[in-house]
């Protein structure tokens, strides 16, 4: 048995490609913006400081941005060497072997989906708030939250039937176009520019006064849930076969969107925890806009609202997108079922994949509360960033002939091991729930290859 057979890089590298060279540097920052910023500073940055960290949230996303900024130097560097698309699944299928592979991809796929539900579910609290605050118009109480019968919420409607529109609107193989995502990420920008500008009228030092209420552990937990803002930005290594002079462009494209990114989470919580005592955003599905509503800018709160409703649903597009492609490249290379990989006559996407998406997704995005998927999200994709992390370091241990990066991570006996400690000690915040439902994620993902993924491998049908 050879479960950790690799796929020549050699045979990718003379795969040609049918995609066109076409974006540039500002395109790649774009983009990442676009798919990055999200539920997790609109919504969860809230919560993560009225249940974990208090005002010390700002700590939260500074280490955070740190454990997932040395991941993107790792990423960028993987990026110059494969300019491939496919992504960490591909490059751990060189550097480590089939087995290594599929937990990535498992993992990703985890990343994905249960991102896209989680992010239908804070896109979810905007809208209603926006139709409530604007239109009077409330959802039955049954329908305006996840399963929670004490509370008298049964499903969160809008989270569930957003889910089913977005991997609706995959199947029929839509995708922004740039001139698309350049609107949204401008407006996404100006809409956190105008909450900061505004919010920073209404501060209230005051508010800092018990800054680290539940002292570094809470500062930790806080920075476990917020790494949730910072997800997404993996989905530029998937365009390597898109960019204009990729070796340079990618790496530096990762690196400023998610310095430009990090300075927005920062200035933006600071904002957050500024205006209101921390624990006012327990459980409010729209922090930001909420924040406004109760300084009684009521205008600026609709504006926020809209703002969050349009741009959030960027971010997933770009996560249900990710999820039916992992779920295709899975089962291209014969790890998981076959049918998903089928392409659909008329509109060229893997359409099983997305129907697949829309009916399982949906049920997580309807009866489970954001927190609980975002924390489960974190873990398998931290999971997955430490395999990675070990991918590199044993590549550049084994001086392995093909692997020439053309960006390097700067003092790599530091931040290699750095990198993997980081993103430890960020897993280690996490929930012992969450851990168990990841175990069990797991040892799913690791029966489906053994039942089905290790015998119908392409690697497997490939051998003489
Ligand atoms: N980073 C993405 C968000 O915050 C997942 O919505």
């Amino acid at each position: 048995m050879d479960i950790f057979r690799t796929k020549p890089l050699a045979l990718a590298e003379k795969t040609p490609s049918q995609l066109k060279r076409a974006l540039n540097l500002w395109d790649i920052v774009f983009i990442g913006i676009g798919a990055v910023v999200g539920v997790g500073i609109f919504v969860i940055t809230g919560q993560a400081a009225a249940s974990y960290a208090g005002p010390a949230i700002i700590l939260s996303f500074i280490l955070a941005g740190i454990g997932i900024g040395i991941t993107a130097l790792v990423y960028a560097e993987l990026c110059s060497a494969f300019p491939l698309a496919g992504g960490a699944y591909n490059y751990t299928y060189f550097a480590l072997g089939e087995f290594f592979a599929w937990l990535v991809g498992w993992n990703l796929l985890l990343e994905y989906g249960v991102a896209t539900a989680a992010v239908a579910t804070g896109w979810a609290g905007y809208l209603r708030a926006f139709l409530e605050n604007n239109f009077n118009f409330y959802l039955p109480k049954a329908f305006s939250g996840p399963f929670n019968p004490q509370q008298g919420t049964f499903m969160d409607l809008f989270a569930f039937l957003g889910v089913i529109m977005i991997f609706l609107l995959v199947t029929i193989g839509i995708r922004k176009s740039a001139l698309v995502n350049n609107f949204i990420v401008t407006l996404k920008l100006i809409t956190l520019l105008i909450f900061v500008i505004f919010g920073l009228r209404y501060l209230n030092w005051k508010n800092f006064t018990n800054f680290m209420p539940y002292g570094w552990k809470g500062v930790l937990s806080g920075a476990s849930l917020i790494v949730f803002a910072y997800l997404g930005f993996d989905a530029l290594a998937t365009l390597a076969e898109e960019t204009k002079e990729v070796k340079k462009t990618l790496p530096k494209g990762l690196t400023i969107s998610l310095t430009i990114i990090t300075f927005l989470y920062i200035i933006v919580s600071f904002t957050l925890v500024g205006m209101l005592p921390y624990w006012e955003y327990e459980g409010k599905p729209d922090a930001l806009a909420y924040a406004m509503y109760k300084v009684n800018e009521k205008l600026i709160g609709n504006f926020i609202s809209l703002g969050a409703v349009i741009t959030i649903t960027s971010v997933l597009l770009g996560m249900a997108i990710g999820f039916t492609r992992v779920l295709y490249a899975l089962a291209r290379d014969g790890l998981m079922f076959k049918s998903f990989a089928e392409i659909h006559k008329k509109y060229f996407t893997p359409y099983k994949a997305s129907l697949f998406g829309a009916v399982f997704l949906s049920f997580f995005a309807g009866f489970i509360p954001l927190r609980i998927l975002a924390e489960l999200v974190n873990i398998g994709t931290l999971f997955a960033y430490i395999i990675i992390g070990i991918a590199v370091i044993l590549l550049k241990v084994k001086k392995t002939q093909e692997y020439r990066p053309l960006f390097k991570v700067p003092f790599p006996t530091i931040f290699l091991p750095l990198n993997l400690i980081f993103l430890l000690f960020i897993m280690l915040g996490l929930p012992i729930e969450t851990w168990i439902r990841f175990i069990i994620w797991s040892i799913l993902g690791i029966l489906i290859y053994f039942l089905y993924g290790y015998k119908h491998s392409i690697a497997q049908k490939e051998k003489p």
